[in-house]
């Protein structure tokens, strides 16, 4: 059974030396969590620049789906290298692309004709499917979540509503966007309790918002992540996106649903939406769709993406040698890595959960499949998040061989690659119960 393997101090001589050149040159505004230094990748471990070896449960943000530099989708890329790196597909066609297209448009949930634009990166398709839904429905406004992450460009970043650095410095924002609360039943904004509040969160949508400062007939769009990610691994009741839809509907409002961090096997179905029974409208993918080479998707009812030539494109979208990457991607995750995610998330999530029995500062657990997390409290009354225990406990964790990552305010989520086994989740859980309670 292998474990992490640490030769040096963390972080060791040549990881801090190519720290401080980077520190030099590159842009402060990189949201760095601890000094991993990466060299290399093979399944669910990184080897960093000295030769220790950590087990990865970050996936470089729930993006290497198939486990670091899979073979098969090394293969597949490096034959697409071979013979097309690049020929626009906004100007010219290429195989790679529409067989991608196919593919996302037969997996994604809906049994309806669909259509699919690719791009580069997550914020890129969260950009594209609000631009469509305006340009479709004539309508300019849009309701998004507190609490909601969907990318760092301007569009995207006005419908974001994570932390407050993201914003701060950077108004105006797109107008007419209007946050609301998610339904964050740890937390609840209106302090109720589900299911007797019967979704407090959706009536005030309908009975303050739409009565008061939004006239329904202008939204075009709810853009909603079916679990948030960033915002903490949020995962709502299991009615509320089908009564979220029916109100949108009800409306002529479209449903557009981002699963670029849900998606793509990771909670233990293809995607998280199938949880909830819900079809979207639109759907945007990144992140585990192409094992890390950069890609992303807008998958939308056929009828939505209805723009005309030259409304939009990109010089990048839909690259072959990315394409080449996802189908080989999906191929890999179709076989076997969804079911492996339910089973092995249910692991990690009982491990967990047995750890909460006699930890206080475990306020909550929550996730599907390998999409999971741990909050952390002060308290478990008042729920007042222990953030310092986080931050110390994310270094504490790396300096003993195991990668997580933050989201939320004092969370810590586990996003594995889908590849790993039953020996690494146990391998997790130790390391990270023995360095909470050292750190406590
Ligand atoms: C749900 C969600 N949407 C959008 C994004 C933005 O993706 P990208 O960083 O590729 O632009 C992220 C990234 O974390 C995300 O989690």
């Amino acid at each position: 059974m292998k474990k992490p393997c640490l030769k040096t101090p963390i972080p060791g001589p040549l990881a801090s030396q190519w720290i401080s050149r980077d520190s030099k040159i590159l842009s402060p505004s990189l949201p760095r969590e601890y000094a991993l230094v990466a060299f290399k990748g093979k399944g669910q471990w990184i080897e960093d620049i000295d030769g220790n070896e950590f087990l990865d449960f970050t996936s470089g943000i729930a993006v290497c789906s198939t486990g670091h530099c899979h073979p098969d989708v090394v293969a597949s890329a490096q034959a697409q290298l071979a013979s097309l790196i690049h020929m626009c597909g906004s100007d010219f066609y290429h195989l790679p692309m529409i067989q991608l297209a196919e593919k996302l448009a037969e997996i994604t949930p809906g049994q309806f004709e669909k259509r699919v634009l690719l791009a580069n990166s997550g914020a890129e398709a969260v950009e594209a499917g609000f631009k469509l839904a305006r340009w479709h429905s004539g309508r300019d406004k849009a309701i998004a979540f507190l609490g909601a992450f969907h990318g760092r460009t301007m569009g995207a970043l006005s419908l974001t509503a994570s932390k407050a650095v993201q914003r701060k410095g950077f108004s105006s924002f797109v107008p007419g966007i209007h946050h609301v609360p998610y339904a964050n039943c740890y937390r609840c904004a209106f302090r109720l309790t589900h299911p007797s509040c019967n979704f407090e969160c959706i009536r005030f949508i309908e009975e303050h918002i739409f009565r008061t400062i939004l006239p329904p007939e202008e939204v075009a769009v709810i853009v909603i992540e079916p679990i948030q990610g960033e915002g903490g691994y949020i995962v709502p009741p299991e009615h509320y996106h089908a009564r979220l839809k029916a109100m949108a509907e009800k409306h002529g409002i479209l449903y557009m649903v981002d699963e670029i961090q849900s998606g793509m096997g990771r909670t233990g179905k293809l995607f998280a939406m199938e949880h909830f029974g819900v079809d979207p409208d639109l759907i945007t993918l990144a992140k585990g769709i192409a094992s890390g080479m950069p890609l992303s998707a807008l998958v939308t009812r056929s009828e939505v993406m209805d723009w005309t030539r030259g409304a939009h494109g990109s010089t990048y979208g839909g690259n072959p040698v990315s394409c080449a990457a996802a189908l080989t991607s999906i191929d890999v995750i179709q076989a076997g890595l969804v079911e492996n995610a339910r089973i092995l998330g249910d692991r990690l999530r009982s491990g967990l959960l047995a750890m909460q029995q006699n930890l206080e500062c475990i306020g909550d657990i929550r996730g599907l499949g390998l999409m999971q997390a741990v909050e952390l409290v002060v308290d478990r009354e008042l729920k007042t998040p222990y953030k310092a225990l986080r931050d110390k406990l994310l270094q504490g964790c790396f300096q003993k061989g195991l990668l997580l990552l933050s989201c939320g305010e004092s969370v810590i989520r586990f996003c594995p690659p889908l590849i790993i086994g039953t020996d690494d989740i146990d391998t997790a859980l130790d390391i990270f119960e023995s360095v909470l309670r050292d750190v406590l």
